[in-house]
């Protein structure tokens, strides 16, 4: 993400903007939610409490699209984002042997954030590019017809 987070006490009004961005229905809450995750760099509790207010939601609904989507993150995440597909297709092409390589690289297991804070290392579903698979997404940018060795080199450009 290139956004620079916004401070933790500019939430309220943070919030209150992206909504009105978008109006105040239900209909909105993945736009709303991924606006958010955008301005902070995930989703705090806070902003989802203030999420519901403000859409006149219940939480616990909030709470669970944001944790449903692997898109979305309820932890502080690194500055980059990587995101592993482990669907089927990717799983079949090699998806394992690029987890195994990244976190070597990196020094983390799946689901950690390098001591620098630059890069999280997480799985997610489906990217919707399974004719490229194995597929990875670093921040809002998909890489695809991946081998081990072009590890390395993608972590490059953002290290
Ligand atoms: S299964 Fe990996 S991109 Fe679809």
């Amino acid at each position: 993400m290139d956004v620079m987070p916004a401070s933790l006490d500019s939430l309220e009004s943070t919030i209150k903007e992206i909504v009105a961005r978008h109006g105040r229905s239900e209909h909105e809450l993945l736009a709303i939610l991924d606006d958010v995750q955008r301005a902070f760099g995930y989703l705090p509790e806070n902003a989802l409490i203030e999420v519901a207010r403000n859409l006149d939601m219940p939480l616990g609904k909030v709470y669970g699209v944001a944790t449903f989507y692997t898109l979305f993150s309820v932890e502080p995440v690194g500055e980059h984002v990587i995101r592993v597909c482990e669907n089927a297709p990717c799983h079949l092409l090699g998806a394992d042997t690029l987890i195994d390589v990244l976190s070597q690289e990196l020094g983390i297991p799946m689901g950690g954030t390098t001591s620098c804070g630059k890069f999280t290392l997480k799985h997610t579903s489906c990217l919707g590019v399974c004719g490229v698979a194995p597929a990875i997404m670093i921040d809002d940018e998909v890489y695809g017809n991946l081998t081990p060795d072009d590890i390395p080199v993608i972590l490059e450009k953002y290290r």
